[in-house]
């Protein structure tokens, strides 16, 4: 297969993660023969110093000619010390959701075995957790009008739902639910939102069409509270847009770690995929970010485009990576030796490369012992 894949590296962390990413896509396009054209394009806080806009209009274009984006992260610190600032990194990747009406966010959260250390939630709690949140991306209180009154003593922002963009995601969860273990949990707040009651009158509709799924339905305090004290309860949790954002970073205490969790999101005509952790600026060009989440991005993309041996091929050796504790500090102890983002990524296209190699040869290369790279 030949596509074009678009890349956003973005602020922070987002370059050297993302290029861990492409490592680990070249290694699959050599063993399964594909060719991958990355295209890179400017996104953030990086296109507000470069363009004076987050989001130039030139990466836009880029994006709706690529068959999947593929993107790394976006905030600087002197935004997030300075919220009044008017230009904004966060409202390039926004403004890209909107306008490519990426309206379905994804996110797998898995309780991988290696990781259940890394979780401060008891070990028996979190065993065997395997969830799909599917949060809606393109509307809700993110895109109503917001203003702050003349005098700056008053502000609002309109949170206003319609059924067609309710039904849309809705759908997709429905029909995720059947590939999995067949429930679906809906997060509202029907007991005080007027948007949440009709998220459910909606649902409970779009249910009638799907009568092997178990609905369930929870208010987002509760399901904060569920998600830390019984994530086994859930498979799919289908949640509007600012619901989606909060309960999403709760269940990934679940996952033991941030650094290790990815997302897509999709429209009809564009997909894009991102790691869940932020851009880490402190961290930025140290060598030290987890690109797990950015790499297992890369498997997604590949799912979304078809190619899902190609995807095993990324998670399985994500998996042996973690497994080999081939893996950078935030997944180690105090004073255990770490690999660099760079030792990460190396190892995992390798992997994919070389899948019949021994771990031994694999240890040496975490070690930087090896003359194979
Ligand atoms: C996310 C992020 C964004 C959001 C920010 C960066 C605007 O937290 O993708 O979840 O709130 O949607
Ligand atoms: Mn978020």
């Amino acid at each position: 297969m030949k596509c074009t894949i678009a890349v956003i590296p973005g602020d922070g962390i987002g370059p050297e993660v993302t290029t861990q990413a492409k490592k680990a896509l070249d290694a699959v396009a050599e063993v399964y023969n594909h060719i991958f054209l990355y295209k890179e394009a400017q996104m953030g806080a990086c296109a507000i110093e470069k363009f004076g806009n987050p989001l130039p209009a030139e990466t836009i274009e880029t994006c709706k000619n690529a068959d999947a984006i593929l993107f790394g992260a976006i905030g600087d610190l002197k935004y997030d010390n300075d919220p009044s600032l008017k230009i904004r990194p966060e409202q390039g990747l926004l403004r890209l959701r909107q306008e490519l009406d990426l309206f379905c966010n994804v996110i797998p959260i898995k309780a991988y075995p290696k990781l259940i250390k890394n979780s401060p939630l008891k070990k028996d709690i979190i065993s065997g957790t395997d969830i799909a949140i599917y949060r809606e991306l393109s509307s809700g209180i993110y895109f109503g009008k917001k203003e702050t009154s003349k005098d700056g003593l008053s502000a609002f922002d309109i949170c206003s739902y319609s059924v067609e963009e309710i039904s849309r995601v809705a759908h997709l969860a429905f029909k995720e639910a059947r590939n999995r273990k067949k429930k679906i949990t809906l997060v509202d707040k029907a007991n005080v939102l007027e948007t949440s009651r009709l998220w459910r009158k909606t649902v409970l509709k779009i249910a009638e069409e799907y009568k092997d799924i178990d609905l369930d339905i929870m208010f987002v305090d509760n399901a904060a509270m569920q998600l830390v004290l019984n994530p086994k309860q859930f498979d799919v949790i289908l949640a509007e847009n600012l619901f989606g954002d909060i309960i999403t970073d709760v269940a990934c205490v679940v996952g033991g770690s941030i650094g290790i969790l990815a997302s897509s999101s999709v429209g009809e005509k564009n997909a894009l995929f991102e790691p869940i952790h932020g851009a880490f600026s402190k961290a930025k060009g140290k060598d030290i970010a987890n690109p797990l989440a950015s790499i297992l991005s890369a498997a997604l993309l590949l799912e979304h485009l078809g190619l899902t041996d190609e995807a095993d091929a990324i998670q399985r050796a994500v998996e042996k990576s973690l497994d080999l504790g081939i893996t950078t500090q935030d997944l180690k102890g105090k004073n255990q030796f770490a690999a660099s983002t760079a030792k990460v990524g190396d190892f995992i296209a390798d992997y994919i490369a070389n899948q019949e190699d021994s771990n031994l040869n694999f240890t040496n290369i975490y070690m930087g012992q090896s003359t194979i790279i």
